[in-house]
């Protein structure tokens, strides 16, 4: 279905993106560039094969008032009006139910409408959380229907099952290395003069300390090179280094350095308002009205980076020095939890798969973890076809790709461990580190031949 509708979309439609709160907003745009429609190769009307056991009647009736006329009809018939918004609303059911397949699920947590409202797509709401709590909740009053009238949804059940494990109290944190690349350091090894002070009071990361200064402090407009926090960076040969620093800037009246390389050149650091949040951001400096990225140039050894006082509150914790025009901080700044699942193989001891992961977002309703890697710890190499990655028991179907792997991994050769390439793009899951549990199944799993 979505492979047909991805084929409509992209033939047919623009997309563009646009801002929405918090969330990013999937707007279409019809080739005359007026909001279009979501086409559909899906003919309408046709009743799904898997519906045939649902008691249509009783469905249809507790769908129209629970889901139909409150949620589709007002939210989601500008893009949705030819399969389950369609204004035919027996058509509409029968897309609904293709949609919910209720031959194989896995609850309504992991059901599509409440899976695309976690990904805050179309929120009619400020919060997606009010989204995922609608569409759950009518959800539930629609299948509390069904149930009355006697049917109830199959579950999906998964071959070779490992244990299950809480990711938050079984992850073992690690993080990664700045490469050599490039040249970092932190406000443990910097020098501070007021009003600069230390503190390490709300810092994630590596790092543990930060420097800043009271949020009444009066505003510099100018530079003041005696009101500053030194770095010593060391550059590994001559060239031209660009300048990155991690920072927290809670307000617009607390978002702003200066910088200065080597005592020349000073710029002005003017940032984004982070909020509560440490982000990395590049030193930038605007030239006859064009903004570019701020270079300077040195030769191989030890570099001085001043980060001058010009607000106050404004926070930073580390900074990097670098020819390379592709940093990418975040990634060093995250730790990752190595989450060891335990898994049972007739004849093998003490074999466990580790997801390598991360909380990748901690915003209201859309709790989601990203996905390093999968490796395998075992002491003879096993066959790993077909993984199902089930988050309190339920999998997903935004984590198909794990379908398609079939690989050997494990033994004592520490370099075959993995099962995903280390090297490869994450995944990013639903799941909420801090609460839900993990295991997996798998097609095939046994010693390797
Ligand atoms: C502004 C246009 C727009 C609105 C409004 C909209 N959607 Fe979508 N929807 C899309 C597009 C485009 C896709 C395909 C890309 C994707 O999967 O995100 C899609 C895909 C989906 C899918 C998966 C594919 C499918 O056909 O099943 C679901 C489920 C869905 N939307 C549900 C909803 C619900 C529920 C609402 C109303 C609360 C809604 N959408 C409102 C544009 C929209």
């Amino acid at each position: 279905m979505t492979i047909y509708l991805r084929t409509a979309l992209a033939s047919t439609l623009i997309f563009s993106l646009q801002g929405c709160g918090s969330y990013a907003k999937l707007k279409i745009l019809g080739p005359n560039k007026t909001l279009g429609n979501v086409a559909s190769a899906e003919p309408l009307g046709e009743t799904d094969a898997n519906s045939k056991a649902v008691p249509m009647a009783i469905s249809l009736a507790s769908f129209k008032t629970n889901i139909y006329q409150p949620i589709l009809i007002p939210y989601c018939t500008s893009c949705h009006q030819t399969t389950f918004a369609s204004s035919d609303i027996a058509a509409a059911h029968s897309a609904f139910l293709a949609r919910v397949d209720l031959t194989k699920f896995d609850g309504v947590d992991k059901s599509l409408p409440v899976v695309k409202m976690k990904q805050g797509h179309n929120c009619w709401d400020a919060t997606a959380k009010t989204c995922v709590t609608t569409m759950t909740d009518k959800m539930s009053l629609w299948l509390a229907d069904l149930a009355k009238g006697g049917f109830t949804p199959t579950v999906s059940t998964y071959a070779n099952l490992s244990s299950e494990v809480a990711m938050a109290t079984t992850g073992i944190p690690t993080s990664l290395p700045i490469p050599d690349d490039y040249s970092a350091a932190g406000i443990d090894k910097a020098m501070l003069a007021a009003p600069f002070t230390k503190d390490s009071n709300d810092i994630d990361g590596p790092i543990k300390t930060y420097a800043t200064s009271p949020i009444a402090t009066v505003a510099l407009a100018k530079a003041n090179n005696a009101q500053a926090i030194t770095f010593t960076l060391n550059a590994k040969s001559a060239g031209t280094y660009f300048v990155w620093a991690r920072v927290k800037t809670p307000t617009s009246a607390s978002k702003q350095f200066f910088v200065q390389a080597n005592g020349k050149d000073t710029v002005p650091f003017l940032l984004p308002v982070t909020g509560s949040e440490w982000k990395w951001f590049q030193v930038m400096k605007t030239v006859n009205k064009v903004e570019g990225p701020y270079s300077f140039v040195a030769a191989a050894g030890a570099q001085s980076i001043k980060i001058l006082f010009s607000q106050g509150g404004t926070s930073i914790n580390q900074v990097v020095i670098t020819t390379r025009s592709d940093f990418n901080g975040e990634l060093f700044s995250t730790p990752y939890y190595d989450v060891s699942v335990p898994l049972t193989i007739p004849g093998v001891t003490g074999a466990s798969l580790i997801a390598t992961v991360w909380q990748n977002s901690t915003d209201v309703g859309k709790k989601s973890i990203g996905v390093k890697h999968l490796k395998i710890s075992s002491p003879v190499p096993l066959h790993i076809k077909g993984i199902y990655p089930l988050l309190n028991g339920a999998y997903n179907a935004n984590q198909s790709s794990y379908k398609q792997i079939d690989a050997v991994a494990g033994g004592t050769d520490a370099t075959k461990s993995f099962i995903t390439s280390p090297d490869d793009a994450a995944a990013i899951w639903l799941a909420d580190y801090a609460a839900d549990k993990l295991s997996f199944g798998f097609d095939v799993l046994e010693v390797a031949k």
